[in-house]
């Protein structure tokens, strides 16, 4: 960030933006909390949470990048001044816990499309029918244990890391973005012919019924988790609350439309994410049928492996999809790890005036260290991702969005009506949403955050911890 670039060409700006959300938070993430927050129930808030705040939301960091043309740290010391400046410091803590996780489970995607490739998806699991049998579930299932923790996790998440390490260090960002424009499409037609496919199985309906169809009796007895969840999600997938669209914003000219870049990213993303939902729950519900309808796997966190894992060792050219699909998915991955990894390093470089290499190294090499503990035991990705999400994110979400529908609510209109116009009465609508509804859910769904949290460290990882050691 120190030579200020601009955008080389129109679409390069959405490319990179695309290429940074759209990443596991809609292919592994989304299923993953969806299915934790009981199916339909969650995606309902989520969609709203889009809708209502994700979108107001991703204006804001917009409008503070391109108004400064500053990373964000500078850029909340330019608008804001003072203390301002320290938010930076959240963002930063925020992308470096993100990508130490994040790094292992693009690992698993690695590992996956490499089974696909050394054994196919079929034979895969058989080794493991008997084991299945034995445990009540399916072997799709123990393969995903097999691959999420131990000695081969680490070796993948290693090498995802150096991947990310290496690309940040020598600055090859650009053939990154190209790769975007092929990884984008590719990843779409890949998912809708699978949901396609989904929908003639037997038991499509009953996963219909579970993602798309909410009982709202679940909804109020449980939206103090559902909320910070949902909020969560949708900051994590649109790559909010830390900065990162600061960042992009900041390389722009004057002359885009925000407001429909914005409305094209959040759609793409939020398109995405859906139908891997249309994907994953007929599978499950056919591959595991149970008769209330609801999901039997041993851990949602690995939902999306189970599922796909499961549907391409049955489909015809299973093996050749699957080694596609996770490929693809791992690339996606990658582009959105470049953007946490590169966010650190620009801080570094900016800020402290580290040498590109030297701080690409070793905060690479400090994010692998953090991310170790996950390849050891899951409920350490627990620690680490419900901190990032349901805290960290949603902090540096509120405090941005404070910022600018209190602070400079005049500078952010003004910046936004450029290369749209005047922006009349929806610019007063947009700050009102962003000054009043907005803060207050994000500091209702932060305060539920923090204390889910502390009763998660309290609880589940308390019980952890004297169970191991
Ligand atoms: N949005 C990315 C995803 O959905 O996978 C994850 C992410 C990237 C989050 C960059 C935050 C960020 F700054």
């Amino acid at each position: 960030m120190s030579q200020r670039e601009t955008w080389a060409t129109r679409t390069g700006f959405i490319l990179a933006a695309v290429g940074s959300a759209v990443g596991l938070g809609n292919i592994w993430r989304f299923p993953f909390v969806t299915s934790e927050g009981g199916g339909a129930a969650f995606l309902l808030i989520y969609l709203l949470f889009i809708l209502l705040i994700g979108f107001p939301a991703i204006l804001v960091e917009f409008v503070i990048g391109r108004k400064t043309k500053l990373n964000p740290v500078g850029a909340l010391r330019e608008l804001g001044g003072g203390a301002w400046k320290y938010v930076g410091y959240i963002f930063f803590v925020t992308a470096f816990v993100i990508l130490s996780y994040y790094s292992v489970i693009a690992g698993w995607f690695v590992r996956y499309s490499l089974i696909g490739v050394t054994d196919g998806y079929d034979d895969a699991m058989a080794q493991y029918e008997d084991q299945a049998a034995e445990q009540e579930t399916i072997p799709a299932d123990i393969l995903f244990d097999t691959v999420a923790t131990g000695l081969d996790s680490m070796v993948f998440h290693a090498i995802f890391m150096a991947v990310t390490v290496g690309i940040v260090a020598l600055g090859v960002r650009r053939g990154i973005e190209a790769a975007v424009k092929l990884m984008v499409p590719a990843l779409i037609i890949l998912l809708i012919g699978l949901a396609v496919w989904a929908a003639t199985l037997p038991e499509a309906a009953a996963g219909y019924q579970y993602y798309l169809s909410p009982n709202f009796g679940e909804i109020v007895a449980n939206w103090d988790e559902l909320l910070p969840a949902a909020a969560g999600q949708a900051f994590f997938t649109l790559s909010l609350g830390m900065g990162v669209m600061i960042v992009y914003a900041s390389y722009l000219g004057e002359d885009r439309n925000l407001a429909k870049d914005g409305g094209i990213i959040v759609t793409l993303d939020t398109g995405i994410a859906f139908i891997v939902g249309l994907i994953v729950f007929p599978i499950l519900l056919t591959a595991t049928p149970d008769p209330d309808g609801e999901l039997l796997i041993e851990s949602p966190i690995g939902a999306i492996f189970v599922a796909v894992g499961d549907a391409f060792s049955t489909v015809p050219a299973g093996t050749v999809l699957g080694v596609l699909f996770f490929g693809v998915v791992a690339l996606a991955a990658l582009s959105s790890a470049i953007s946490l990894l590169e966010f650190v390093v620009a801080y570094l470089i900016d800020e402290h005036g580290v040498q590109r290499k030297v701080a690409a190294l070793g905060a690479g090499g400090a994010i692998f260290l953090l991310g170790l503990p996950v390849t050891y035991d899951l409920v350490f990705l627990e620690l680490l991702d419900y901190f990032a999400d349901s805290v960290l994110l949603l902090l540096g979400a509120t405090i941005l969005v404070i910022f600018v529908g209190w602070i400079i609510p005049e500078v952010a209109k003004d910046e936004l009506s450029k290369g749209i116009g005047p922006l009349g009465s929806s610019g007063e609508a947009w700050i009102w949403a962003v000054r009043i509804p907005i803060v207050i859910v994000l500091l209702v769904s932060l305060a539920l955050g923090v204390m889910d949290y502390a009763s998660f460290l309290t609880g589940d990882f308390a019980d952890w911890i004297s169970a191991n050691l």
